[in-house]
């Protein structure tokens, strides 16, 4: 399996690693066929993503994908943000080998779960934003804890 530059770059120099204490909001997705699982955080003021950050625990595309979402999403605004699809990460890395582009719709759909927390917690509709699939299993936070932590 081949890899561009641009991968190989973000994953093995991953951008924004960590957590935001106050985020605005809080994205928690995983994949049931391979057990990854990825965390966004977003901190959103005035209708812009001032900062984002991640934790994942998964595949070296999985790492590739959310660093360069959560470089993707700064400044950027909330409809901005939501119009980063799994293919703009993918471009933005030139490219993944076929079998990796689920971990790229890992990324969308954390950054997008991310986006629906913030609107829940403020009590606002972000047009066009659906609700994420399905919340990550109990069992997944623990092993992502016990893991990421
Ligand atoms: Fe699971 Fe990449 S193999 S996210």
């Amino acid at each position: 399996m081949t890899y561009s530059n641009e991968v190989m770059d973000h994953f093995m120099n991953p951008r924004n690693v960590g957590e935001i204490e106050d985020a605005s909001g809080v994205g928690t997705v995983g994949n049931a066929k391979c057990g990854d699982i990825m965390k966004v955080y977003l901190k959103i003021e005035d209708g812009v993503v001032k900062d984002a950050k991640f934790k994942t625990f998964g595949c070296g595309a999985a790492i590739a994908t959310s660093s360069m979402a959560t470089e993707l999403v700064k400044e950027k605004t909330i409809q901005d943000a939501l119009s980063i699809t799994n293919k703009t990460v993918m471009e933005a890395l030139h490219g993944l080998p076929a079998v990796k582009v689920h971990c790229s719709c890992l990324a969308e759909e954390a950054l997008h779960a991310a986006l629906w927390d913030y609107a829940q917690k403020n009590d606002i509709v972000i047009e066009g934003l659906n609700p994420p699939k399905e919340d990550v299993h109990d069992d997944d936070h623990d092993l992502y804890e016990s893991h990421v932590k």
